[in-house]
């Protein structure tokens, strides 16, 4: 029990040994069931992976989200990335999920990249560096497949004549108390980040507002990201737009033991920009659930409920049910071995990135069509 290490889930910190459930108790949201999963599936024709295999763990309002679609009306997806570094694995999760959505519900898909966010909040990184990873990290965006039509992809520091206008309308309805009870601010936080929450919560309306016509916002996140989407509902209200939906991801485990793949420890975590050779050696070095000697893994069988390996199989690169299932007692029996399960997934991994590259590379020259344009030229 006591190498257990304490959970801490911030928008800014997740760390320690997550406990999902208590997660939900914890932010008071409600949890993920099979009728919903089965009603997005409905929709898109197919049962996504994600959903499957339970990625998304918790909501707010799905239901009456997807009740406004079932009655005809227009929704909307709101969703964002921190751009302080190069996308991971790990990260594409939701935004694959996003492309889904996209095409089941014929949604269009507002995507922020809060470069502003990580300038405030990291001593280190100048503001330069956050927008120019806002356009790199924009191209992995693309990558999964969006439509370009319907996806508007905004820098918070690029953007913002787009944004100030709602900005200082949700402002104005958020107290310093507010935030500083929700984010846990202290007097020593700089009067930027006390500001940001703002920015990142009226997004939230922004196609409402853009469009003059009250659009039901669903916003897939990892669930370090509720806080804002508590304080946003509130503002909802008083603004006269509906209170945003969410669904919440877990977070995908990194390569080494514990904890989430992390940008911040590179080799936790594979880029989408690794050359598939580096990715290789990271698969090769990860953390597993086996044994300390072979004998003892034919013996007692790996453990693939601790094992990272199995979890990248589990959340991307095993898209047949019934062979997860194979692998996974294939594991606990002691038949495979960590280094053969490894060299399988390292040949997967390397696909999978030559083709992702492949397609972030055609992505710089459509980069245009998916930024946010003023509301004049769109209509
Ligand atoms: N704050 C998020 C981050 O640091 C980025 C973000 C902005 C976001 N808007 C969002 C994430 C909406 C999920 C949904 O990563």
């Amino acid at each position: 029990m006591s190498d257990r290490k304490e959970m801490v889930v911030t928008p800014w910190q997740v760390s320690g040994d997550i406990d999902y459930n208590r997660l939900i108790d914890q932010f008071g949201v409600e949890p993920m069931t099979r009728e919903l999963e089965d009603r997005i599936a409905k929709h898109a024709g197919f049962k996504h992976l994600q959903l499957r295999r339970g990625v998304y763990i918790s909501h707010r309002d799905l239901d009456w989200w997807l009740g406004e679609f079932e009655k005809g009306n227009r929704v909307g997806l709101y969703t964002g990335r921190g751009p302080s570094g190069h996308v991971h694995l790990g990260h594409l999760l939701p935004w694959f999920f996003c492309k889904y959505l996209q095409d089941a519900f014929n949604a269009e898909l507002y995507f922020q990249m809060t470069d502003d966010e990580k300038f405030l909040h990291r001593p280190g990184l100048t503001l330069e560096e956050a927008v120019a990873f806002t356009y790199d990290n924009a191209l992995d965006v693309i990558a999964c497949g969006l439509d370009p039509e319907k996806t508007h992809i905004f820098s918070d520091v690029d953007h913002i004549h787009h944004l100030y206008r709602l900005g200082v309308k949700v402002a104005k309805r958020i107290t310093f108390s507010t935030v500083r009870a929700v984010f846990g601010f202290d007097n020593s936080v700089n009067i930027g980040a006390i500001w940001h929450p703002a920015l990142q919560m009226m997004v939230c309306f922004l196609q409402s507002e853009r469009e003059g016509e009250n659009i039901p916002c669903l916003i897939p996140a990892a669930i370090d990201q509720d806080p804002y989407w508590r304080v946003a509902r509130d503002v909802a209200d008083k603004m006269g737009y509906y209170k945003p939906a969410q669904i919440h991801a877990k977070f995908l485990p990194g390569l080494g033991e514990g904890g989430k793949m992390s940008a911040s420890q590179p080799d936790s975590a594979i880029f989408t920009v690794d050359p598939p050779e580096v990715a290789k050696r990271k698969v090769m070095m990860a953390f597993t659930g086996g044994r300390d000697t072979v004998e003892e893994q034919r013996k007692l069988g790996g453990r693939p409920q601790v094992c990272n390996i199995y979890a990248y199989y589990y959340f991307l690169f095993e898209e047949e049910d019934k062979a997860l299932v194979d692998r996974e007692h294939a594991c606990r029996s002691g038949e495979l071995l960590c280094g053969e399960c490894k060299q399988e997934l390292a040949r997967r991994v390397a696909v999978f990135l030559r083709d992702f590259q492949a397609r972030r590379r055609e992505a710089r020259d459509h980069l245009d069509d998916f930024l946010l344009e003023p509301v004049a030229r769109k209509r």
